[in-house]
C-alpha cells in the first residue's frame, strides 16, 4: 500500500472521529476497516453515562463492517489527538483479530498524520483462539 492510500485513510478516520460521543473522557477517537472489496466502515468511541458500556472507536468500525456483510478487514485505521500514533486497547486487539489475516494492515496514526503499520500478530502474539 503506497504512502498516498494510507495518508486517505487516515484523513477519512479523522473525519469520521468528529462524530464520536466521548462526553466524559472528552477522548475522541476515529476509525475505518476497509474490506475486501474496498468498502469502507467508519467507527467512533461511543460513551455512555453508565460508563462500562462505552465502546471504543474500532470495535464500533467492525462492528459495523460485519452488520453490513463484510468478511475480513483489509485495512483498519485507528486514530486520537496522542502525541505518539495511538495504541488500540486489549479488547479491541483480540476483536480485530477475530476479522484479521497475515494480510491485514492495520494503520496507527495521530491528527499529525504520523503513523505506524503493524500486522495482528504484531500487535497481539500468542491470542486467544477458540
Ligand atoms: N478508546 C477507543 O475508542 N479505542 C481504544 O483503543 C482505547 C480507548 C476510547 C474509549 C473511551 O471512550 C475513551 O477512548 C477513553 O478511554
Amino acid at each position: 500500500m503506497g504512502e498516498k492510500q494510507i495518508l486517505s485513510y487516515i484523513e477519512t478516520a479523522i473525519i469520521a472521529r468528529e462524530n464520536a460521543y466521548a462526553k466524559y473522557s472528552n477522548f475522541k477517537v476515529g476509525a475505518i476497516v476497509v474490506d475486501e472489496n474496498n468498502n469502507i466502515y467508519k467507527g467512533v468511541n461511543v460513551e455512555n453515562g453508565s460508563y462500562g458500556l462505552s465502546n471504543c472507536a474500532e470495535r464500533s468500525a467492525v462492528f459495523s463492517g460485519i452488520s453490513n456483510g463484510m468478511k475480513k478487514i483489509k485495512v483498519i485505521c485507528i486514530v486520537a489527538d496522542t502525541k505518539e500514533p495511538v495504541s488500540p486497547c486489549g479488547a479491541c486487539r483480540q476483536v480485530i483479530r477475530e476479522f484479521s489475516n497475515n494480510e491485514t494492515i492495520i494503520i496507527l496514526a495521530n491528527l499529525n498524520k504520523d503513523y505506524k503499520l503493524y500486522t495482528i500478530e504484531e500487535l497481539l502474539p500468542y491470542a486467544f483462539k477458540l
